[in-house]
């Protein structure tokens, strides 16, 4: 079913585990995503979003993920993510997302402000959250590119973006960059800490592929209630791919390729809700 609304976002921070939210391309993917839910019985957010768009199409891609969640019996919320465009959100809202990503993180401050304003009002009217991000958060969201550590996010305009958008959810940047990188990257644990002793919404780490586990379970002790991962799915699709191929060749057989594609980034996504949603123990952070 449909996963609507924060309930899930304030749970997760008042249990210091995440919501992960799993980037889908394709069919197949939207329905490892789903199977992956089920499996945990663990609310997820499926993320179809403007790079995905560009390969599926929007409209075809946005009812195909809304119809796969609103189909499950476990709670799947539908998120936009990465979205620069006041009109692709009022589009996908339509279609039935539950959540959107407004990212002015290209902007000045106070365009950013300005942007993600306009988007928290069209959402909110809705019944739709929303989540914004201050600070830059480097890589390509497609492809891995090594990527190097952006601009990161003040803490004190953090705590200003936050009470003058009336955003629901911050994504910040704190070390963390999209896609997998040579050397293991280091978040800036104190920062991140700063950022959430100050702002009185759920934080979101996008970049997680790649990202050692102690990073990731620090993060959640300080704030963060939401967690992005794609590329270690996309990974997993293609090397199942890729290990399918010679067989796969030989009968031209596509059906038995994209299964166990499928397969994969399930079973990636399962390890991944594992972690960000096990039992925590106390900690003094
Ligand atoms: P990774 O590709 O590093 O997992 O990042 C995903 C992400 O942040 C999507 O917004």
């Amino acid at each position: 079913m449909l996963l609507r609304g924060t309930g899930a976002l304030a749970e997760a921070a008042r249990t210091r585990r995440a919501l992960p939210g799993f980037v889908a391309y394709n069919l197949e993917t939207v329905q490892a995503l789903v199977s992956a839910a089920e499996r945990t019985d663990r609310p997820v957010l499926l993320q179809a979003g403007a790079s995905a768009f560009r390969h599926a199409g929007r409209d075809l891609l946005a009812q195909l993920a809304v119809s796969a969640a609103a189909a499950s019996t476990a709670e799947i919320g539908v998120h936009l993510d990465h979205s620069r465009d006041l009109d692709e959100i009022t589009t996908c809202i339509e279609a039935g997302y539950t959540s959107v990503m407004i990212d002015g993180s290209h902007l000045s401050f106070s365009d950013n402000i300005a942007l993600t304003r306009t988007a928290v009002r069209r959402a909110h009217d809705a019944g739709v959250w929303v989540e914004a991000e201050l600070g830059a958060i480097a890589g390509n969201e497609d492809v891995s590119t090594d990527a190097e550590a952006g601009a990161m996010t003040d803490p004190r305009q953090a705590a200003e973006f936050v009470a003058a958008t009336g955003v629901d959810a911050l994504a910040v940047a704190v070390g963390n960059v999209h896609g997998f990188t040579d050397r293991p990257v280091a978040l800036d644990l104190d920062r991140l800490a700063a950022i959430h002793e100050v702002t009185p919404v759920p934080l979101v780490l996008h970049g997680a592929s790649g990202l050692p586990a102690e990073q990731l379970l620090g993060a959640l002790d300080r704030g963060v209630a939401k967690v992005n991962v794609n590329a270690e799915l996309r990974r997993a699709y293609l090397q199942s791919v890729a290990d399918q191929l010679p067989t796969a060749l030989a009968g031209a057989d596509v059906v038995s390729t994209w299964s166990a594609a499928r397969s994969a980034v399930a079973d990636a996504a399962v390890r991944t809700i594992n972690l960000l949603t096990a039992e925590r123990r106390k900690t003094n952070a």
